[in-house]
């Protein structure tokens, strides 16, 4: 079965000296870590427009301040408020995925399971679409 996004809670150790989490491959991931990037300074009001891998596994993290992830699966979308450092969005390949409401300063860590590879990118709706519910067309 298709696995769906969730929102994978992260360990948290707070002491005073601050708080620390940790992400670490075969310990709290559903896939092996290969690349991470980072999104920072989004001029607000802007949005990440919206894609979907064909492989690739991500989960997102606000690692500072907030933002708004919105997931469609290809029947039903989920908008999530990203506001914790200690809480991914796990986000399997074949998720339409968009990114805004980002607050001034935030930062939004990306943990993927491939190198980057345009070809993995679907790039339009419709075609997502057609990828995941073939009868319809
Ligand atoms: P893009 O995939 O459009 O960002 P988003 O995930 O928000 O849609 O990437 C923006 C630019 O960064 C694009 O020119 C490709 C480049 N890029 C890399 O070179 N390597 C990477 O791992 C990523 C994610 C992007």
């Amino acid at each position: 079965m298709k696995p769906h996004p969730q929102l994978i809670n992260l360990p948290k150790y707070c002491d005073p000296r601050g708080n620390l989490s940790v992400l670490e491959n075969g310990a709290n991931l559903p896939f092996v870590i290969n690349r991470a990037y980072w999104i920072y300074d989004v001029p607000s009001g802007r949005n990440r427009y919206g894609h979907a891998f064909r492989s690739q596994h991500e989960l997102i993290i606000a690692l500072s301040g907030s933002f708004d992830i919105v997931v469609h699966d290809g029947h039903a979308t989920q908008r999530y408020r990203m506001d914790r450092a200690n809480v991914g969005l796990y986000i399997p390949p074949l998720t339409w995925r968009e990114m805004d409401n980002f607050s001034t300063n935030s930062v939004a860590l990306v943990v993927a399971s491939e190198s980057y590879r345009p070809d993995d990118y679907i790039e339009e709706f419709d075609t997502y679409l057609s990828i995941i519910n073939p009868d319809k067309q």
